[in-house]
């Protein structure tokens, strides 16, 4: 390897910039969870096409989304935000998703993010996914702010709704991974593990 390992700083994807107020775009805002946002966090959580594919396995309660506020919170006071509720730019107090980021490969020269994201029902169908992704991807893309070079997502072969909202954010379909992602198709139901359609957005 002769690339030269980044300045320290850079080790840690994404750090220091993000703006005071967040990301918007097309009257969507993306911004850090709030303690007030866990009754609307915990909706967000309950609602069967989020748990139906997400890998979450626990039923949803207010002290799983407490804790997920608390360490969004300090994640941003540690200069490294990660956790964002989506919300109308117009009323950022109304969350209509979440998305957030997970540094999967942590070790340089990786830096290979991957990206998780859901949008409240009465909320879908309108352009917030796909913007909210888009404005996370370029952000976390931006070589200003850090050693990122890669995001990717995956979702089950079977969820439409979201290979479209990737292609409609600038992920390329990759490819496939089989039996990769761990679901319920209802909340009494056994674990199957679902292939999954693999994107990426890139810096070169
Ligand atoms: C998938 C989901 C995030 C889409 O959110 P959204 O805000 O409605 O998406 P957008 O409005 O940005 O739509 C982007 C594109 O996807 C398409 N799309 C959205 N939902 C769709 C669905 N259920 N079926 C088919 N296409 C769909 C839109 O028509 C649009 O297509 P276009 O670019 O061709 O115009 C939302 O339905 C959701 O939260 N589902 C449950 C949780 C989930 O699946 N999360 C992703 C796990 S990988």
């Amino acid at each position: 390897m002769s690339e030269e390992a980044p300045d320290p700083q850079h080790l840690v994807p994404a750090t220091g910039r993000w703006p005071q107020g967040g990301l918007s775009a097309a009257g969507i805002r993306l911004r850090v969870w709030s303690t007030d946002d866990v009754p609307a966090l915990l909706e967000l959580q309950e609602d069967p096409d989020m748990r139906r594919w997400s890998p979450v396995f626990n039923t949803p309660d207010a002290a799983d989304c407490v804790e997920r506020v608390r360490k969004a919170v300090q994640a941003e006071e540690e200069g490294r935000p990660n956790s964002f509720a989506i919300v109308d730019d117009d009323d950022p107090r109304q969350v209509l998703g979440s998305i957030d980021w997970r540094n999967t490969h942590p070790m340089w020269p990786f830096s290979i993010l991957d990206v998780g994201y859901g949008v409240s029902p009465g909320a879908r169908g309108r352009g917030v996914a796909s913007t909210a992704l888009r404005l996370l991807a370029e952000w976390l893309l931006d070589p200003a702010g850090g050693d990122v070079h890669r995001v990717q997502l995956d979702h089950a072969v079977e969820n439409e709704g979201s290979c479209r909202t990737a292609v409609r954010a600038g992920f390329a379909i990759e490819g496939r991974r089989d039996v990769f992602l761990p679901l319920r198709e209802s909340p009494d139901a056994a674990v199957v593990r679902h292939d999954v359609c693999l994107h990426g957005r890139v810096r070169r």
